[in-house]
């Protein structure tokens, strides 16, 4: 792997402290981290460096999925010694001047020679005016070295500011050096989806519209906002989560085979899928969290939450049924929903075969459908539901469940997102990141539900804290026939 500099922005931000630093500790320790290698944590607080290496090595302790079994001393030698720490208000531009000389000091002592990767770990806000400054500050040169970007999101709040913010980021950085996060497709779960489709004989034939009846994708939390009102005021969770996340799960379970494996091979069947989503205006549900009790606690609506209008439409759950428009899908209904403060925090991929009507033992309606489960998390796995005959006398049908958990392979502990994330942008692979088109063509479809929910009069329905979303939800399924399912015991 080439060497290079990881510059984080907002290197004294939750995010930095939350997932980058416990996840370079664990790149570290896998033997991951190119030989050349240092990091710049960018921020306006006085800080040391020191400071910064004890904040990393606090971080690790509290959020690392694995403790630091290492060697302190070594550890402190070849890792926590590589950070440092840069103090620079991204307002003042002279500053950048400043950074790039210290850079290239620091390129001298690690033989990192130029090769950066620029982290965005900021508010949106900050995103183009960091690109310009690199810019303006001849940092992204590209002559004989390499120069990414990773942004963080969201990416634009609707398709007319993503444009923006895309011409901003061009100015200075290739398609091919930008790379958007979602770090959904960061988990594993995730990455399994096409070797699981692709890599086994027996899914492929039935993963289509003869024996498909429906596929759920559901992203379930439990939490409020928080101390988030400031943000989720201008968001929602249509542009939260829908518009990344959930767009990306569904182009991992609906795209057709690539030609290969490669970055673009893999990217332009996604953008494909995108294209091909229609949804009706009476499909779309949204609502909007209200007080409720929970574990006989009472639990504030979201309207009441700090930094929230007391009148607020925005919306906490979005629920919406869509169809992808190509042969193999057609007439098989997608259903989304996503929200929060609901009773369980999981995120599914539940597909629903169809029964052979008037058959066998389908000629009893009772019997169970077939049920397929891509747990994306929490306990990452895959659960198969089908019917066997209950063991002794008699014909009596019972429905069994065959589940692979991940953490059922031995030894294995399934790497953070950010972990995989990170290490792929050293290496230059962006095929788990978002490409230009597929933000577009996601942007495309979740602004005209917003452009429908912003024309409308009707109040925003309000369902208590603790349950599963407005009744309007599960209308939507009743209406054909059909239920939510929870999250998949096995
Ligand atoms: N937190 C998460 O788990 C998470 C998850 C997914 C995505 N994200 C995204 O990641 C980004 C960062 O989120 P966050 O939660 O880490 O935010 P945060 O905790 O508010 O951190 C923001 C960082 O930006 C710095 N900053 C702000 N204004 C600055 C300025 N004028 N000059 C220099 N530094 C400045 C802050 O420095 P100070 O410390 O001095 O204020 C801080 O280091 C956002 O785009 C967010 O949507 C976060």
């Amino acid at each position: 792997m080439d060497p290079c500099i990881l510059v984080i922005f907002g290197g004294t931000g939750d995010l930095t402290r939350r997932k980058l630093y416990p996840a370079l500790c664990n790149l570290y320790r896998e033997g991951l981290l190119p030989e050349g290698f240092a990091v710049v944590s960018v921020g306006r607080r006085d800080l040391s460096s020191e400071q910064v290496r004890e904040t990393v090595m606090d971080s690790i302790n509290e959020f690392s999925r694995q403790p630091c079994s290492c060697n302190l001393e070594e550890l402190e030698q070849s890792f926590l010694n590589r950070f440092h720490y840069y103090k620079l208000d991204f307002a003042d531009s002279t500053g950048y001047g400043h950074l790039k000389d210290f850079l290239e000091e620091l390129d001298q002592e690690y033989n990192t020679a130029g090769n950066r990767v620029f982290f965005l770990a900021v508010a949106p806000e900050y995103f183009s005016e960091i690109s310009n400054d690199l810019h303006n500050h001849n940092m992204v040169i590209n002559n004989g070295s390499w120069q990414r970007v990773v942004i963080e999101k969201p990416f634009g709040q609707d398709l007319d500011s993503a444009l923006v913010l895309n011409a901003e980021l061009r100015k200075t950085f290739g398609e091919q050096n930008i790379y958007r996060i979602d770090h959904y497709l960061g988990k594993e779960m995730a990455q399994s989806i096409m070797v699981m489709r692709f890599a086994n004989a027996f899914f492929e034939p039935i993963w289509n519209n003869k024996y498909i009846d429906h596929v759920q994708i559901s992203i379930c939390e439990t939490d409020g906002i928080g101390t988030r009102g400031g943000y989720y005021e201008q968001s929602g969770a249509l542009r939260d989560m829908v518009q990344n996340h959930m767009m990306q799960l569904l182009t991992l379970v609906a795209m057709e085979p690539p030609v290969d494996l490669s970055t673009e091979a893999i990217r332009d069947e996604k953008v494909k899928v995108l294209r091909s989503l229609s949804v009706k205006r009476e499909d779309v549900v949204r609502g909007q969290y209200g007080e409720g009790i929970v574990d006989g606690q009472r639990l504030k609506a979201y309207r009441d939450e700090d930094k929230v209008a007391p009148d607020s439409n925005m919306e906490t759950f979005a629920a919406l049924k869509v169809f992808i428009e190509n042969f193999r899908w057609a007439q098989v209904p997608f259903y989304l929903r996503t929200g929060k403060r609901l009773p369980h925090k999981y995120a599914e991929i539940l597909i629903k075969f169809k029964k052979i009507p008037g058959v066998l033992y389908f000629k009893d309606s009772s019997l169970n459908p077939n049920i397929l489960t891509i747990r994306v998390q929490p306990d990452e796995g895959i659960f198969l539901k089908f019917n066997t005959k209950n063991p002794g006398p008699g014909q009596t049908i019972i429905p069994v469940s065959m589940d692979f958990y991940q953490h059922e392979i031995d030894g294995f502990n399934s790497p953070e997102a950010y972990e995989r994330l990170l290490h792929d942008v050293m290496r230059g692979d962006s095929t788990l990141f978002t490409r230009w088109d597929e933000v577009e063509y996601s942007w495309r479809f979740v602004d005209q539900i917003e452009r429908w929910w912003h024309t409308s009069n009707e109040p925003i329905p309000i369902y208590a804290s603790g349950t599963w979303g407005p009744k309007e939800a599960d209308l939507l399924m009743k209406n054909d026939g059909r239920e939510w399912f929870g999250p998949t015991k096995s």
